[in-house]
């Protein structure tokens, strides 16, 4: 760790992401992206100009020639595990972008080199630092919905496009949309609900230019006590809600996102809904600071690589469960 106890970070991979990862480490305290990987020398060119850090054309090259203590990884699925191990194996924290990789055994490869090897292995779960979910969570843990019963997600809405991406090649990406956007949901639900013991899906390909993979999902799930949320996810509709709803014996909650709704809450006490409000960072710059905190010792680590690995497994049983892979 340098003595100024500022992190150095190497970012890999600078496309879409890991671009927003950028631009918010602007707002991060004591971290600062020192290198920046990707197999697009032009895109990591352009990402390092903003920020003046090295470029590198592989991970190796960077290893051998930056000092480093942790990397953030915003490369497609398929490769999180190729870049993350080297990275382990010098002893460097891994935060990696969501889905922890496109297939259970990968994911379990990475949170296996982690605990070996004695570092943070953090999944970038964003919606758990979305301000109103920080509040959310505090409302459940502090017993304001009594036995939280019900829970509901939606992420859906329109993807131009997403046929010419990796998005829709399950070789890169291990699936559909329940791969890339349930996932999120998935662990939503493990973090405000408890751990997930049953799952049921359906899944549909709306878009017949989009391959072998689902643009349309719904998947049930429960715990042990039977508590149960579902899900809803979708690249192909025009328009619709973006919701997480929780619902408990004592009071109910809803977090909206892009739709211009407020996110509200009303307990069997209130008359009625109140905002749901939290004051903090947004999602990313307070998923990268809690990263940043953990590595320098300041708060233990959260969100874990056994948290990424137990969502893609659950999306896994989801897709046997729905018949289609
Ligand atoms: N948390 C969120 O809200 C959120 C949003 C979007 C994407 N993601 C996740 O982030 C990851 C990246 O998605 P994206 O939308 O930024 O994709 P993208 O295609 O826009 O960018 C990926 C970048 O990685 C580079 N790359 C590919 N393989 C590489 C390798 N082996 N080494 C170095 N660089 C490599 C590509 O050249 C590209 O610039 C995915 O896992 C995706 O699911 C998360």
């Amino acid at each position: 760790m340098s003595s100024e106890r500022t992190l150095r970070v190497g970012l890999i991979g600078a496309g879409g992401i890991g671009r927003t990862h950028l631009a918010s480490y602007d707002r991060v305290r004591e971290a600062q992206i020192v290198a920046i990987v990707d197999i697009n020398e032009e895109v990591a060119r352009a990402a390092a100009l903003q920020v003046g850090a090295q470029v590198f054309r592989s991970v190796e090259q960077m290893l051998e020639q930056v000092e480093l203590d942790a990397v953030d990884i915003c490369t497609p699925p398929a490769f999180h595990l190729e870049v993350a191990l080297p990275a382990i194996e010098r002893g460097l924290h891994v935060l990696c972008e969501k889905p922890l990789a496109h297939h259970p055994d990968a994911a379990r490869q990475m949170v296996r080199a982690a605990e070996q090897r004695g570092v943070y292995l953090m999944t970038a779960f964003c919606h758990r630092f979305h301000p109103p979910v920080v509040a959310l969570k505090r409302l459940i843990d502090a017993g304001d919905l009594g036995e939280v019963v019900m829970f509901r997600n939606r992420f859906a809405g329109p993807f131009p496009g997403v046929e010419e991406r990796w998005f829709s090649d399950k070789e890169v990406a291990g699936g559909g949309v329940l791969m890339d956007t349930s996932v999120h949901s998935i662990d939503l639900f493990r973090f405000l609900v408890g751990e997930v013991a049953r799952v049921q899906a359906v899944v549909r390909r709306t878009n017949p230019a989009i391959g072998e993979v689902e643009d349309t999902a719904i998947a049930l799930l429960s715990t042990s006590d039977q508590r149960m949320g579902v899900i809803e996810a979708s690249w192909v509709l025009a328009a619709g809600f973006n919701v997480i709803e929780v619902y408990g014996t004592q009071g109910a909650a809803m977090v909206h996102y892009w739709d211009g709704f407020r996110s509200r809450y009303k307990t069997h006490r209130m008359d009625d809904w109140q905002p749901l409000e939290e004051v903090g960072p947004d999602r990313f710059v307070g998923e990268l600071q809690h990263f940043v905190d953990a590595c320098l010792g300041r708060t233990p680590l959260l969100v874990t690589g056994y948290d990424g690995l137990r969502a893609v497994e659950i999306v896994y049983e989801a897709y046997a469960a729905a018949g289609s892979q």
